[in-house]
């Protein structure tokens, strides 16, 4: 089967008028189920691509799928026709296995296993280095690489920036690193970096690029020919943020120091950017608990709530990336009990297993629900086999139009199919949920 004819499968195509409140109330309608479901809108993540697009027109997404391999958000990357961040064996089989060619691949692991390095070469794939015992692995075992050089990029404000983990210091080592390539006689063909979780501040972009002009500066001193430029991920995916704000940062370094006369291909591996806000878990109440005053027992002091889901599953981000916890009550408000302190805990007998602590919510029941916008990212793919819970599941919508650009761009140019929709250009914003008015 086509890779149309296997997303169809998947799916459940609904009229462009029906709102993403409808379908949760649809999902809502079912009543408690053993998984938490993740109402996934192909649309959303359309809509990314089109904004991605718009804003940013010289640079080509990779989608980083570590941040949700869900297979009907894989196959509508496929359709539209995006490169892939790869991490891993797994990861790399997975794209090559819908004959994605190679150019629209970057193995983007700075530490590889010697088995995925040997798969890169037998599919000749770019790949990354950082560290010189790298270098020496790729010299060993894929001497033919073409390969660039991550570097990082050390900033104040984000929170949880994989500088530490990944990446050469910029002014100094990356140059030893270049030294040392030219040395064993690899083929160093540009650079990246990867500024980790949501960066909140687009500026770093920026500054990025200006640290990689200086090294293309080097490299090219050293004889190098760079043509390849990877700005990594990092853009937040929520809803409420739009991509201009990285754009503008983007395009004026971009503008500046690799204006598009050079040449250079430059990509990016956007990640939550393209799945956040595709997917919103829909989770029911299982268990509930008053924790009563020790002084007088008719004080209901708190309330614990007990959820299918939890930290080792769609809610890992908000317990250890710092993701906002926004629960949105599915009910009206004057059917809830009084506001409570209020702790959301997660299926096991993992006493961390909570994601929010002490918040002010509504009173609820048992089989109530309650519902969170945003969860499509690093969420889903924590899943793990813990107390054996089984893993939220997806349930997948798209609208009439969308489905009907996506079944255009599997057979045509995807990125003018996109470009030229109408039907994205007059519904671009997305959905916000809240419940019904309060009588
Ligand atoms: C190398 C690399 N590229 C891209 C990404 C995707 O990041 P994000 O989902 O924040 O865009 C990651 C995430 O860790 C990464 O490590």
């Amino acid at each position: 089967m086509d890779i149309l004819s296997v997303l169809k499968s998947r799916l459940e195509i609904v009229d462009d008028s029906v709102t993403s409140k409808e379908l949760v109330d649809r999902l809502v309608a079912r009543g408690p189920l053993e998984e938490s479901l993740h109402l996934t809108e192909l649309d959303t993540l359309v809509k990314r691509h089109y904004q991605w697009l718009k804003h940013l027109p010289r640079v080509r997404p990779f989608y980083a799928i570590k941040s949700n391999d869900e297979p009907s958000i894989v196959e509508t990357t496929i359709l539209l026709g995006c490169g892939y961040d790869c991490a891993s064996t797994g990861e790399l089989k997975r794209i090559l296995g819908f004959r994605v060619e190679p150019e629209r691949i970057m193995f983007g692991q700075p530490m590889k296993t010697i088995e995925s390095l040997e798969l890169a070469k037998k599919m000749k794939l770019r790949t990354v280095f950082d560290t010189e015992d790298e270098l020496r692995k790729i010299h060993q075992y894929y001497p033919e690489a073409n390969v660039v050089i991550r570097f990082r990029l050390e900033t104040a404000e984000d929170s949880l920036n994989l500088g530490i983990k990944f990446g050469c210091e910029v002014d100094v080592e990356a140059r030893e690193l270049l030294d040392l390539a030219k040395e064993l006689g690899i083929n160093v063909i540009g650079w990246c970096f990867n500024l980790g979780h949501a960066c909140i501040n687009p500026k770093n972009f920026y500054t990025g690029i200006k640290k990689g002009k200086a090294l293309t500066d080097y490299a090219e001193s050293l004889g190098f020919k760079f043509n390849l430029i990877d700005l990594g991920g990092g853009f937040s995916g929520d809803k409420d943020v739009s991509i201009e704000q990285y754009a503008e940062q983007i395009n004026k370094g971009l503008d500046e120091f690799f204006p598009a006369e050079l040449g250079y291909m430059i990509v990016a591996e956007p990640g939550r950017y393209y799945s956040a806000a595709a997917v919103t878990a829909v989770v029911p109440i299982h268990g509930k608990r008053f924790i009563r005053s020790k002084d007088n027992p008719n004080d209901i002091e708190k309330v614990f709530y007990y959820f299918n889901d939890g930290i080792y599953a769609t809610f890992y981000s908000a317990k250890y990336r710092g993701k906002a916890v926004k629960p949105i009550v599915w009910k009206q408000l004057n059917e809830c009990g009084p506001t409570r302190k209020t702790t959301l805990y997660g299926p096991t007998c993992d006493g961390i297993d909570f994601f929010a602590k002490d918040i002010e919510m509504p009173e609820l029941n048992v089989a109530d629900f309650v519902v969170f916008e945003n969860q499509g990212a690093y969420s889903r793919v924590h899943a793990c086999r813990f107390n054996g819970f089984s893993p939220p599941k997806p349930v997948i919508f798209v609208r009439q139009s969308v489905w009907a650009l996506l079944e255009e761009a599997s057979e045509g140019d995807a990125t003018k199919v996109v470009q030229e929709s109408k039907y994205l250009l007059e519904n671009i914003e997305f959905e916000k949920l809240s419940y019904a008015s309060i009588n």
